[in-house]
């Protein structure tokens, strides 16, 4: 069939599988170009298939030759239906691993229930006996709690007080004042179950009891903390709360691990367009006021340089990894500079409808938002027909 994005408002109901492939190929590409990196041998990513995650997955096993299982949530394609980027993501991963005679199987579930954690155990001990890496990319607006079957849904909102400010609608550039009124002890509660740490402690406790992690693993989620611009609806809103969480898990962790001389990092990384922070109002504003002023400074990143600097830079360069005074890997390094901060500040003050593709990289914004699902893929031909059904090779 020949697909065309079909977008509603945040999300885009099509994905294009020729589009999803490349943008894999060419995050292959960046990883190789940047030499090997003496890292992971066996990783467990959890949330493989779109944004963080996935360029963990493509920076472990091609940047550092490792096995990968990958666990994620994603709509396979069928006839005329074609499947979510997630799905096509996975499929060229893994053909590229696999031609690459690289280990790599994946497993198509909801990462919060038992029976996929269970499933994801059993994989890795009949296929690899232990792992040395796992890293939780999760980003999702529901969980379904393993143990209560309580179903939490997270929200995005400010605590304490009514937050105002500017937001824009990415697609027209309008940019107009938004008011969100504040969370409710319930709604934080929620957001925490479904952000915070809980599950990652889950996956960590399940792993260990199994012994299915190698003396000296590490595990790493992320994070954001951002600007004083959004932080009334950011890190000191609901979902700050449920980073809160995460941030302190990983010293639980790290608690749990310390016989196996292993450790949990949480990474701070950098705003970047991806299904999940493309729904949180207020922040593609400010990613395209970001997106401008880092790109004239030369210093603008996807998920893929984000991650393969955290591997090379961070956490595999021989020597102790550099944390914050919380504890924290911090990528976000050049996003906080204190010059790229002010302009993007004084940006904010100034932006309006009519200025922000000129003040701002709404352009940038956009194709970034198509390139998640496909299109506007430099080197892909969208006019002709393409078989919307393809295999995931590793999938068990
Ligand atoms: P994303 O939406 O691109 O990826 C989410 C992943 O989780 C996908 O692989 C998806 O299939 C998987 N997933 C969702 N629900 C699942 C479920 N129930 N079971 C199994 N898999 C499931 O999101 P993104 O942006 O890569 O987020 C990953 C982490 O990075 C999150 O913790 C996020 O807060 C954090 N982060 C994101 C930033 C951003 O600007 N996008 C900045 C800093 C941190
Ligand atoms: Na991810």
């Amino acid at each position: 069939m020949i697909i065309t994005p079909r977008v509603r408002g945040f999300i885009c109901l099509t994905s294009h599988p020729k589009g999803c492939e490349q943008n894999v190929v060419n995050q292959i590409n960046y990883v190789k170009s940047k030499g090997t990196i003496d890292g992971p041998k066996k990783v467990l990513v959890i949330g493989a298939s779109t944004g963080f995650g996935l360029a963990s997955r493509i920076t472990s096993a091609f940047g550092s030759n490792a096995a990968t299982i990958g666990v994620y949530f994603e709509k396979p394609s069928a006839e005329g239906k074609p499947g979510s980027p997630g799905w096509y993501n996975t499929a060229a991963f893994e053909k590229q691993a696999h031609e690459a005679g690289l280990y790599a199987k994946s497993i198509n579930g909801d990462a919060f229930s038992d029976e996929i954690k269970q499933k994801t155990l059993d994989l890795i001990k009949t296929d690899l006996g232990q792992v040395d890496l796992v890293i939780y990319s999760l980003a999702s607006p529901r969980r379904v709690h393993p143990k209560t079957g309580v179903i939490h849904n997270s929200v995005l909102k400010p605590i304490g007080q009514t937050f105002s400010n500017k937001t824009v609608d990415f697609h027209t550039g309008n940019v107009t004042e938004v008011s969100i009124t504040p969370a409710s002890e319930e709604d934080i509660e929620n957001t925490v179950a479904v952000m915070g740490g809980e599950d990652w402690a889950m996956w960590i406790d399940a792993l260990k009891a199994a012994n299915l992690l190698a003396p000296g693993a590490t595990t790493v989620a992320y994070s954001y903390i951002g600007p004083a611009l959004t932080e009334a609806v950011y890190r000191k809103g609901t979902i700050g709360r449920a980073k809160d969480h995460l941030e302190a898990t990983a010293f639980t962790i790290t608690d749990t691990l310390k016989d196996l001389n292993g450790k949990a990092y949480v990474s701070v990384n950098k705003a970047l367009v991806t299904q999940a922070s493309s729904a949180i109002p207020v922040i593609p504003l400010y990613i395209s006021l970001l997106y401008k002023v880092m790109k004239a400074k030369g210093i603008h990143e996807g998920t893929i340089e984000q991650i393969q600097r955290l591997y090379q830079e961070r956490l595999y360069t021989g020597s102790e990894v550099p944390v914050d005074e919380k504890g924290r890997i911090r990528i976000d390094d050049w996003e906080m500079r204190d010059d790229v901060q002010a302009e993007v500040a004084t940006l904010w003050e100034q932006a309006t409808t009519e200025n922000l593709s000129e003040i701002g990289d709404l352009a940038g914004y956009r194709t970034d938002f198509f390139n998640l699902f496909g299109f506007e893929v430099e080197g892909v031909e969208y006019g002709t027909d393409v078989n919307e059904v393809v295999e995931v090779p590793g999938l068990v």
